[in-house]
């Protein structure tokens, strides 16, 4: 596995693989990797000629009073897991380089970005959207594999794609979970030992509203009132928001249709975290 930091370098090596006819593979990440990242540098494997992974941490999709400054980072387990999972080149670009000035380039998707996540988050889509743009310009994949688990985001990139007739193919792949449930996350590390296990209640909401559609209750009051009361089992978890909606657009439901996506955000103590669960 190459190990590229230098933008210019990564550039080249993007060019010269689509010289010579090699689909690129792109799975963007933060770091501290999981599981959850590693299935998406195996399909990405499984599928391009070269695979590219990148971790960067970008802070202009942190708010002011977020956990940027304490993001966990573990470079040489990192390393370790993206070799496993047959990465050809882990690009990580510097701060200063991403971001030589004070940023004052954006690409904003409006809409879609200002509720759920965004509304709780305010600029740090407009910062995902920014970085995956600028990632996509150095990387040049023909496709980028993205999680299920951030629902929000994967619809963002989509917009984004689809808006500026970026050549990029968008995938995004099933969220991977622990034993327990609890969908696999870099900041799950953040929980403390009875934290961790109050947090199971958020998978445990979203399969007992699962359950409901199942025996042909579909209506979202209905199911958002089962899952808070799921979560209200748990003492300590604040609920953040708790939305059932359109899959595509994201607009609240009223009424029950086909498909729907139940989305959910929680704290528990400092941590913050979000679930996601599609009907169908
Ligand atoms: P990060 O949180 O590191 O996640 C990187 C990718 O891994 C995202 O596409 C995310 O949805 C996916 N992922 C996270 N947990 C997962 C799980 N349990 N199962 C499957 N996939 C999972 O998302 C970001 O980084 C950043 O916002 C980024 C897109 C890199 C832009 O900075």
């Amino acid at each position: 596995m190459k190990v590229i930091t230098e933008i210019s370098e990564m550039r080249a090596l993007a060019d010269g693989s689509r010289k010579q006819g090699r689909t690129i593979g792109f799975v963007p990440t933060m770091g501290f990797l999981h599981a959850g990242h590693a299935s998406l540098m195996r399909r990405a494997r499984q599928v391009c000629d070269v695979v590219v992974a990148s971790i960067f941490v970008n802070p202009i999709q942190f708010g002011p009073n977020e956990d940027f400054d304490r993001y966990p980072r573990d470079e040489a387990g990192d390393r370790a897991t993206c070799e496993a999972a047959g990465v050809d080149v882990l690009f990580m670009p510097k701060a200063p380089a991403m971001y030589p000035d004070t940023p004052s380039v954006f690409v904003i998707v409006e809409g879609i970005s200002d509720i759920l996540e965004g509304a709780v988050r305010p600029g740090h889509f407009r910062g995902v959207a920014t970085v995956v743009a600028k990632l996509f310009n150095i990387v040049k994949p023909h496709q980028a594999f993205f999680g299920q688990k951030d629902y929000q985001q994967c619809a963002v990139i989509r917009r984004m794609v689809k808006g500026l007739n970026m050549d990029v193919e968008v995938v995004a792949l099933p969220t991977l979970r622990e034993p327990d449930g609890l969908a696999m996350s870099s900041r799950n590390s953040y929980l403390s030992p009875d934290e961790r296990r109050k947090a199971a209640v958020i998978y445990r909401a979203l399969s007992a509203a699962e359950q409901l559609a199942k025996t042909g209750t579909m209506q979202p009051e209905v199911l958002k009132n089962r899952m808070q009361a799921v979560v209200r089992e748990a003492k300590d978890l604040e609920i953040d928001y708790l939305e059932i909606v359109d899959p595509e657009g994201l607009a609240p439901l009223a009424s029950a249709q086909d498909s729907m996506a139940l989305l959910i955000a929680v704290r528990i103590g400092r941590t913050r975290l979000i679930d996601n669960l599609l009907l169908q």
